[in-house]
């Protein structure tokens, strides 16, 4: 086919696919919620902070799993508030034990575990050779095996049950992969192929209320970019950010309706389709944006390892603060303060 009849088809596909990842979201009706038991890992902050505090307004049995003991009663306290039930259970979701741990809790309080959310994670920003390998190496752990452990016990429940919703947290980078975020992306393009394996060895054993979901958003305001290590030179930077409601609505979404893939919103949808269509050349673009954003815009920043190996205190809520920071810097940098005398 001439290439002047392929891009009108290509561009309906794209148009088409687009629509479908902005519309698939729809609202939740709380009754589906209220009562059934979700374990929420990384639920200190950032998304998985918001979509426990939405489970608890809508009556649901919330397992709260995280490092930062204080900020998770703390989530508990208005899940609790807000008529839903919670259990806190201080979890390193590296470790296999105390994922173990948080499962057999779990089901001892609750009796079920209805939905597992392994939604914790922590990124490295930098030159690949730049960022200590002892980082890059528990990028894999707590992202690629802490998914792994959650992953294990969920589906052993979920087998003896006979039902259940495994939703686990992606990226776009799960597709895309990202210059400067090279561990993390790698980790996030496992996290998706876990998830399309699993898929298939659950049609294969015909357990049909049993589902993976991957969940992949875009560059979102939330800690995240506190939390990261950061060995770049500059200030974490990204550009188009997304409002962390638009993620927490999807996740909370999908954990009741699965898909084995759900980009969120328009830009994830429109990346992901691109790197489909033009890998080489998505992979280029993006590239250059982090380069422009990371090295060549932004102001200096100390290297730090973030929080990958220990828990910080910054970095609590549900925002992240990098739009407003971001726009301060670029502010500055149009504007420079006059030199001191
Ligand atoms: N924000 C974005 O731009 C973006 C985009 C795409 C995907 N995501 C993904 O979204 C998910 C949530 O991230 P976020 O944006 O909400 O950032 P966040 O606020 O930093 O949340 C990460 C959560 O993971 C927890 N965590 C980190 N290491 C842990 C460990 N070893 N054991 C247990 N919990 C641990 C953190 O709590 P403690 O420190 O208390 O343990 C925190 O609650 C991650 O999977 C991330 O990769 C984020």
């Amino acid at each position: 086919m001439r290439i002047g009849r392929l891009f009108p088809r290509l561009l309906l596909a794209w148009l088409a696919l687009l629509m479908a990842g902005c519309a698939v979201v729809g609202p939740v009706r709380p009754d589906d919620v209220a009562g059934k038991t979700f374990v929420v890992t990384g639920a200190s902050s950032g998304f998985g902070r918001g979509v426990a505090q939405q489970l608890g307004a809508m009556r649901a049995n919330v397992v709260l799993a995280a490092r930062r003991t204080d900020l998770l009663q703390e989530v508990g306290t208005q899940v609790a508030a807000a008529g839903g039930q919670a259990l806190v259970v201080t979890t390193d979701v590296a470790r296999p034990e105390e994922m173990a741990r948080l499962a057999q809790a779990a089901v001892a309080r609750f009796g079920r575990i209805d939905v597992w959310i392994n939604n914790a994670a922590v990124g490295a920003i930098g030159r690949f050779e730049d960022i200590p390998v002892a980082d890059h190496a528990r990028v894999i752990d707590v992202n690629v095996k802490g998914v792994i452990h959650g992953s294990h016990v969920a589906m052993r429940q979920f087998r003896a049950q006979g039902q259940g919703s495994l939703v686990n947290i992606g990226s776009v980078e799960s597709e895309v992969p990202l210059a400067y975020h090279a561990s993390y992306s790698a980790s996030k393009a496992a996290v998706l192929s876990l998830g399309r394996a699993l898929n298939e060895e659950i049609r294969l054993s015909g357990q049909t209320g049993i589902s993976v979901s991957t969940v992949m958003p875009w560059a979102t305001d939330t800690p995240f970019f506190t939390h990261a290590a950061n060995y770049s030179g500059g200030t974490p930077r990204m550009v188009l950010f997304d409002d962390p409601q638009k993620v927490v609505d999807a996740i909370v979404w999908v954990s009741l309706h699965p898909r084995e893939e759900l980009p969120v919103g328009w830009k994830a949808s429109l990346a992901t389709f691109s790197h489909w269509l033009a890998p080489d050349l998505t992979e280029r673009i993006s590239a250059d944006i982090v380069q422009r954003q990371q090295f060549d815009t932004a102001p200096p920043a100390p290297p730090t390892a973030g929080s990958l190996h220990a828990p910080m205190r910054e970095g609590r809520a549900i925002e992240g603060g990098v739009r407003e920071r971001m726009q301060r810097e670029d502010a500055a940098r149009r504007d420079p303060a006059p030199p001191q005398r």
